[in-house]
């Protein structure tokens, strides 16, 4: 059945915030050839699901949005999968669900346009290439920001294969994109009044590159680059691999302005034992001594994690060592996970595979430490004196949410304020997950 030439799209992205920045990239290619975007699903003729494949249930989610998008006439919008299940899944995804038009692999996004035409004449169409020429090369240049915070993907890519991750599979190799392309996407952001930039990458500290002279520069090198933009008040960056985090990054945290006091570094485990079984290639010592290194030149940086309990033969003193490192190491924020075992990844075939009950009391346990420590970060800050940009409306009247340097979330009540604005703020109160802060001072733009 041929299907009706797409006039407004809606995409829905899950997983990373790689997958945000490649869904926005996606919309900008849609509406340079002259589609829409619509509100929600219902009001679009093709919808774009950016999937995410890193938990099992992220995988059941796709299959039940597919599901939910067949309207009560029966018909159903254009449907394309896009993401790492599409990469992962590939032709699997038309035979379970029959609805899908087109399934396309987070390095082939560019041919986007031509996969609706062949689903136009009531094919199925499919592409999960990982071409030599990048994506984003041919993806069009950015648009106006509509936005003060911005992503700008430096890195794809991991060659690290940890056991239990699927991500160097859909992913595909590591690859850094070229330092003059960053520096004018940057710059373009910017222009489009973008105050914010968080570079992305699965391992974004490995990023290197020449710069305009030609000397080999690793991300600290690009971070000073963009430190120079005039008008680029914050830079982040996220996420880094413990081995790739030299001694010019560290640096660069005590000595450049606008890089932000937070490093989300991920140790998934505090067991020397389980991280080789995981193929971490660091080990407890070496990740403390990192942040020892850190927090020498810049004291209050704030520490985010990732953490996976239940990794096949963890036991309990293998997770008595994780409550330990994360005493030791003391985060400002978060995230912990449950081992999903995923298909063709080495763990997944592991003997001594946990028991969910085991899991589920592991993470109660993990969650309820990180976010006393969260809960214990906050207060700390109040009394604080910073800087806040101003992201979002919040829900009461005149409330704006703004981010302090340490990725709080900080709610303020200001009539004459508006998104984007930067301002001085003291920090009144903290709860578990967010700040209220008192206005000091409105900052030039
Ligand atoms: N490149 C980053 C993380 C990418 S995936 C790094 O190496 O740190 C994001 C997080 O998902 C991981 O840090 C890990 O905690 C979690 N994760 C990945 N695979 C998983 C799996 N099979 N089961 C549970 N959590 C997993
Ligand atoms: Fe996955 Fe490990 Fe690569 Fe991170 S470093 S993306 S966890 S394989
Ligand atoms: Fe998910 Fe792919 Fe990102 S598996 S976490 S969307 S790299």
């Amino acid at each position: 059945m041929t299907k009706a030439d797409p006039k407004k799209f809606h995409i829905k992205s899950f997983g990373c915030q790689m997958n945000v920045y490649d869904g926005e990239r996606m919309s900008e290619m849609l509406v340079d050839q002259g589609m829409t975007a619509a509100e929600n699903s219902e009001a679009a003729d093709l919808v774009v699901l950016n999937t995410c494949h890193i938990r099992e249930k992220a995988v059941d989610k796709v299959y039940s949005d597919i599901g939910r998008l067949r309207r009560k006439d029966g018909s159903s919008p254009m449907i394309a999968v896009a993401g790492c299940v599409a990469q992962a899944e590939g032709k699997e995804i038309s035979r379970r669900a029959p609805s899908v038009d087109i399934v396309v692999g987070p390095q082939a996004y560019h041919r986007l346009p031509e996969l609706m035409e062949t689903a136009k004449s009531g094919k199925k169409a499919l592409d999960t290439d990982m071409p030599a020429i990048s994506k984003f090369d041919i993806l069009p240049t950015r648009g106006k920001q509509a936005r003060p915070t911005a992503f700008l993907t430096v890195q794809e890519g991991c060659d690290k294969f940890c056991t239990y991750c699927v991500v160097p599979y859909t992913r595909g190799a590591e690859i850094s994109r070229p330092w003059s392309d960053l520096v004018d996407e940057a710059k373009a952001l910017v222009d489009g009044g973008a105050r914010e930039i968080t570079l992305l990458g699965q391992n974004v500290n490995a990023w290197s590159g020449e710069d305009e002279k030609g000397n080999m520069q690793g991300l600290d090198g690009l971070i000073r680059a963009l430190d120079r933009i005039p008008g680029l008040k914050r830079i982040r960056y996220m996420t880094s691999h413990p081995n790739d985090m030299t001694d010019g990054l560290v640096a660069a945290h005590g000595d450049v302005g606008s890089l932000m006091p937070f490093l989300h570094l991920p140790v998934q485990s505090g067991s020397d034992r389980i991280l080789k079984a995981m193929n971490r290639s660091h080990s407890v010592r070496s990740y403390l001594t990192i942040l020892e290194q850190m927090r020498a030149v810049r004291p209050d940086i704030a520490l985010s994690g990732d953490f996976i309990v239940g990794f096949p033969g963890e036991t309990d003193q293998d997770f008595e060592e994780t409550l330990q490192i994360v005493r030791d190491a003391n985060y400002s924020q978060a995230f912990s996970f449950k081992y999903s075992p995923r298909p063709g990844t080495p763990a997944s075939g592991m003997d001594d595979q946990i028991a969910p009950e085991v899991m589920d009391e592991r993470l109660q346990r993990l969650q309820a430490l990180l976010n006393e420590q969260q809960y214990a970060f906050n207060q700390q800050t109040v009394g604080r004196t910073t800087d806040i940009l101003l992201e979002r409306q919040g829900k009461l009247d005149g409330q704006l949410i703004g981010k302090t340097p340490w990725l709080q979330s900080l709610h303020i009540i200001s009539p004459d304020l508006k998104i984007g604005d930067m301002v001085e703020v003291e920090i009144a109160r903290a709860g578990p997950n967010s700040l209220t802060g008192e206005i000091k001072e409105r900052m030039a733009a």
